[in-house]
């Protein structure tokens, strides 16, 4: 689902770390836009920009130089308060480490970033954090803590946690990073489910068959975009998923070995 409107613009972006002495140029004139309902990843060796660029996307940094729209708001133009409330709202973040609150059920999760909403009674932020919970097949472990969940429900739960709040755009970094191929897919098919439903998804992903799921690729190179794919036979994660070996066929053809 495509839209067409135009949700994300970076023009000429260029970010420079000045750490004492050395200047990082992390990013060196990036443009790109991203449409809604898009599912964009985005690839490239380490070091060539990927986070930099997500960080600045995600309000939680700032370029050096150059233009970025979100939802057709300069953000140079916001305080930090603005800009604090704009990512709130606008944005919903999925890291590689889950970054999940260590002593906080699966649902006290899910809730946190409606805290910041005052308009909220504490029913709704219930409502609304079990429905995300459910869009993630989820509900049954609302009560866990991350440390009595897997890999792959720890990156649901995180997941649930970025839709929360209805977001225009779920960033995503490396978000199969830590995980093995048979959930690294599982977490694809719930991306690709909630794209479906029309959610605009970008995602940082260094491996080539997790690219294929999303419909075009951004290819990073020292602080540039070298290159930009559309995605021809985008993979199918529940497809791709049913054909993977299962545990069983695996654990016997070690045993036979
Ligand atoms: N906070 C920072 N301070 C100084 N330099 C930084 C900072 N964050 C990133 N850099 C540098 O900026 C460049 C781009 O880093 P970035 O994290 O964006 O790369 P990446 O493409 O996400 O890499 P990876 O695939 O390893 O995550 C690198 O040279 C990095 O060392
Ligand atoms: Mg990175």
């Amino acid at each position: 689902m495509n839209s067409g409107e135009i949700i994300i613009s970076v023009k000429e972006l260029t970010k420079v770390y000045d750490i004492g002495e050395v200047k990082v140029h992390a990013l060196r004139g990036v443009n790109m836009n991203i449409q809604d309902g898009e599912f964009v990843a985005i690839m490239g060796h380490s070091g060539s920009g990927k986070s930099t660029l997500m960080n600045i996307i995600g309000c939680l940094d700032l370029p050096t130089s150059g233009e970025y729209l979100l939802d057709g708001v300069n953000v140079k133009e916001m305080s930090k308060d603005q800009l604090a409330r704009l990512r709130n709202r606008k944005i919903g973040f999925v890291f590689q480490t889950f970054n999940l609150l260590a002593r906080t059920s699966a649902l006290e999760n899910v809730e946190l970033p409606l805290l910041y909403n005052p308009d909220l009674q504490a029913k709704e932020r219930k409502e609304k954090a079990m429905n995300a919970l459910e869009m993630v097949g989820l509900v049954d472990w609302q009560h866990h803590y991350p440390n009595q969940l897997s890999g792959g429900q720890q990156q649901r739960i995180a997941i649930a946690r970025s839709l929360v709040n209805d977001p225009v755009i779920i960033l995503a970094d490396e978000p199969t990073g830590n995980l093995d191929t048979r959930t690294s897919f599982e977490v694809m098919e719930i991306f690709q489910e909630l794209n479906s439903r029309g959610i605009t998804i970008a995602l940082v992903t260094h491996e080539a068959d997790i690219s294929q799921f999303a419909a075009r690729n951004v290819i990073f190179r020292d602080g540039r975009i070298i290159k930009e794919k559309l995605v021809t036979g985008i993979k199918n994660a529940r497809v791709e998923l049913e054909a993977l070996p299962k545990e069983e066929d695996i654990f016997d053809s070690n045993l036979s070995i």
